[in-house]
């Protein structure tokens, strides 16, 4: 580049400089830090809305708990919130106040604040006590997180890409939903058949992962019965986004009789169809991955069927639990949750509806 070039081009500069540093902008400098202020506020407050605003059912928010835990994981989460939203629009006001005010006047950098120790360990010292404000809040919060919860014991072991949940005390076991007393505490005991999950129900508490070779535990008071939408909250292959349950909390009346119905064995097909469905169930392979109490199907690679029909949602919250969903699933389980490990039956139309009858029954 020519000695000339670079002369036009710093002349430019120069030019530019006045244009932008200029007594306009410093007439705007007074204005500039609570404008900026405002609209960085005011953001804030949209992006708290959105969230606040979501339905539940679409997107269970952690701003809506309904547990002791929860409450105390939404109060740490709207406390560095807080601190944070603060510490952002003090940076920013400061900032945008240096580049409109300082802007193009040299002599200003006679006040470089670069090398002046005091400053220097000031902004050094700020995060640090409010890094130790921030741990000393969040191991409080974790402390009051840590309960037996032994009233009411499960064990819930995730798989690619569905949930298998065992009541031991109760002896059964079901998929992809989990009933529990209100006002007990519960405690699961977490396991995985295969990679990592994270067991996640936010309105109910924190996250928590499922290792394979290892237990780990999550505990929390049922205080609010409800319904609640729980997901994997771990990358976890192709559906991980399909690995999702529900938490259905309950009085205890109602509980009991959800333990009771579910520790009886399936019911016994009457209707012509659906003994032809039980008999197309028992010539394919079905048999081989999943359970039915009181046959001889015991599968454990896929849900137990036992009372399959009485569940929200079929293929771990794919979809809704509807007579046509169901023969949807059955005429290709590949179509709505591709890569899960159920194959295509080789099924003809009236083998369909008859095994889907015989399912149906599985209440
Ligand atoms: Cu299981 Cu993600």
């Amino acid at each position: 580049m020519g000695q000339r070039r670079l002369n036009r081009l710093s002349h430019a500069d120069e030019d530019g400089r006045r244009g932008i540093g200029g007594p306009r902008s410093r007439r705007l400098a007074p204005i500039a830090a609570p404008a900026a202020l405002g609209a960085a506020a005011l953001l804030l407050a949209l992006v708290w809305a959105v969230v606040w605003a979501a339905p539940a059912a679409a997107a269970p928010s952690i701003l809506r708990p309904a547990t002791p835990q929860a409450e105390e994981i939404k109060s740490l989460a709207v406390s560095l919130f807080v601190i944070s939203a603060l510490i952002l629009l003090v940076v920013e006001a400061w900032l945008l106040t240096a580049i409109v005010r300082f802007r193009g006047r040299p002599e200003a950098e006679a006040r470089q604040t670069h090398g002046d120790n005091a400053i220097e360990a000031v902004w050094t010292l700020i995060p640090i006590v409010l890094i130790i404000i921030i741990f000393i809040m969040t191991a409080r919060s974790m402390d009051s997180l840590d309960l037996p919860g032994d009233d009411v014991n499960l064990q819930v072991v995730g798989h690619q890409w569905w949930w298998e949940v065992q009541y031991p005390d109760e002896g059964f076991a079901t998929a992809n939903e989990i009933h529990v007393p209100e006002g007990r505490e519960i405690g699961i005991d977490l396991e995985s058949a295969d990679v990592i999950h994270s067991f996640w129900v936010p309105q109910i508490g924190g996250k928590t992962d499922l290792v394979p070779g290892r237990t780990n535990r999550t505990a929390f008071l049922a205080a609010t019965a409800g319904t609640y939408l729980g997901e994997c909250a771990e990358f976890c292959g192709l559906q991980h986004a399909h690995m999702r349950f529900y938490l259905v909390v309950e009085s205890p009346a109602e509980f009991s009789a959800w333990v009771k119905h579910q520790q009886e064995p399936a019911a016994e097909p009457t209707d012509p169809a659906a003994l032809r469905g039980k008999e197309v169930f028992f010539s394919l392979p079905c048999a081989g991955c999943h359970a039915i109490r009181g046959t001889e199907a015991a599968g454990v690679l896929g849900p137990d069927l036992t009372h399959m029909a009485g569940r929200l949602t079929l293929g771990a919250g794919t979809l809704d639990n509807t007579p046509e969903n169901l023969r949807a699933w059955l005429r290709d389980p590949q179509a709505a949750k591709p890569g899960n490990l159920m194959p295509t039956p080789p099924l003809d139309e009236s083998q369909l509806e008859d095994l889907a009858v015989y399912l149906e029954g599985l209440e």
